[in-house]
């Protein structure tokens, strides 16, 4: 018999802007993005994440609001590092912030931010934030100077972009992905010494979470289009059941 070893809890957080994002196609009020949640939620999801867009195409100011009154988890609130997202988690209060890079022509989050060149703007914008009591992360690539100036910048969490992973995985360029793969696993432990929280994100599927979820300094995986998309065909509530028992297999491990 082998000796096996937990790596310990992996939270899922489950991203619901896409529900919001088939909403606004028509306009109306369905499907409703907090529906979404509650449905998750009373499914284990262990948090909720929305992006409040600066041009709101998915999350409206309104959802953020409901969220907030409809969830006993917490909210993990996106929003791009402005004056006025800021006013807005300082007025809701969110249990996290999680600050991202964001480009009004991109299709999705392509990037991490780049910390290491907006130390000083970012210090000042994530004090008031953490002072408020939100646990506040930031998105990054697995770079280890923006991991550093993360930790310098006063942030409690930090989020590794898996967008790449995910892109070289889907694509079968197994190579790439490894060696992506590596940069998190460096990142991750790079992130766990400096005292940071470890997160990751970004085009995480069933295929592709496995090694991610099998990193031990991390601590909690957002996810969402894929889920959403595997939610039309079987329900949320067995899409995100198939994604735990994946997520929890990998922190199984064999002890060397
Ligand atoms: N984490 C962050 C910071 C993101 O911006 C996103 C996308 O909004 C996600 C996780 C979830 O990515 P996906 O929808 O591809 O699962």
């Amino acid at each position: 018999m082998s000796i096996t070893d937990f790596l310990g809890p992996l939270r899922l957080g489950v991203n619901i802007d896409h529900v919001a994002t088939v909403r606004n196609a028509r306009g109306g009020g369905v499907p409703d993005p907090v529906r979404a949640a509650v449905l998750a939620q009373s499914a284990g999801a262990d948090g909720i994440t929305a992006h409040l867009r600066e041009d709101r195409r998915h999350i409206r100011d309104d959802d953020i609001e409901r969220l907030m009154a409809a969830l006993h988890i917490p909210l993990n609130f996106e929003m791009a590092a402005t004056d006025e997202m800021q006013a807005i988690a300082l007025r809701h209060k969110p249990h996290a912030v999680c600050i991202v890079p964001e480009r009004r022509e991109e299709r999705t989050t392509e990037g991490g931010l780049e910390v290491s060149k907006d130390q000083n703007r970012l210090s000042d914008f994530v004090g008031p934030l953490a002072e408020a009591g939100a646990r506040v992360s930031l998105f990054v690539a697995a770079v280890p100077e923006q991991i550093e100036a993360s930790a310098r910048v006063g942030a409690a969490v930090v989020e590794l972009h898996t967008g790449a992973y995910c892109d070289h995985h889907d694509a079968g360029d197994f190579k790439a992905r490894d060696a992506e793969l590596a940069r998190i696993a460096e990142a991750a432990a790079q992130a766990h010494a400096l005292g940071l929280e470890v997160h990751a994100g970004h085009g995480l599927s069933y295929g592709s979470v496995a090694p991610v979820a099998a990193l031990r300094e991390v601590v909690e995986l957002n996810i969402g289009h894929f889920l959403m998309g595997e939610a039309i065909f079987r329900g949320l509530p067995d899409a995100m059941a198939e994604m735990r028992r994946r997520m929890d297999a990998a922190r199984v491990t064999e002890a060397a």
